[in-house]
């Protein structure tokens, strides 16, 4: 069922109700919780400018434990090294942009790509590159995972 909505779904006037003080604000229309665009708009000045709770570091107490998820329309992973570090990553191959990992387990030793085997270290370094040892020009340094900054808070 589609809701019905204005063409200018981010007019103020129609957010005039919501603003309000508590004792008398209304909630949001039935759009913001449907309508695409919206969505688009808070990711981009919400979700993607703040911190996020990704869940509890509990949930990965063994090296080579990840969690993969979207994180704001983001492919993420989540993976605890060989020296007991959290790190995070986005979820992209770094050759083809293949996502990595999928749900939660164990990946141990290696994140591996299911594409065309590319295998990254738990530390997000790039680990074998099969056949680009054949390029001249490649540098497997410059393919490791892309961080994404993490922090763990004070409950953990
Ligand atoms: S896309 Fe990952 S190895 Fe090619």
């Amino acid at each position: 069922m589609l809701l019905d909505h204005p063409d200018d779904i981010f007019a103020a006037r129609h957010y005039e109700q919501v603003r309000r003080l508590p004792a008398e604000a209304e909630t949001l229309p039935p759009w913001c919780y449907t309508h695409r665009d919206f969505y688009q708009r808070e990711l981009q000045r919400l979700f993607r400018r703040s911190w996020n709770c990704v869940g509890r570091v509990e949930r990965l107490p063994h090296p080579g434990d990840f969690v993969a998820f979207e994180l704001a329309g983001v492919p993420t992973m989540l993976v605890r090294d060989e020296g007991g570090r959290l790190r995070a990553f986005a979820n992209t191959c770094r050759h083809r942009g293949t996502q990595l990992l999928e749900g939660s387990g164990n990946c141990k030793p290696l994140i591996q790509c299911p594409y065309h085997g590319w295998s990254y270290r738990l530390d997000g370094k790039l680990a074998g590159a099969p056949e680009m040892a054949k390029v001249s020009a490649f540098q497997q340094g410059d393919y490791s995972l892309i961080p994404v900054r993490r922090e763990t808070g004070l409950y953990s």
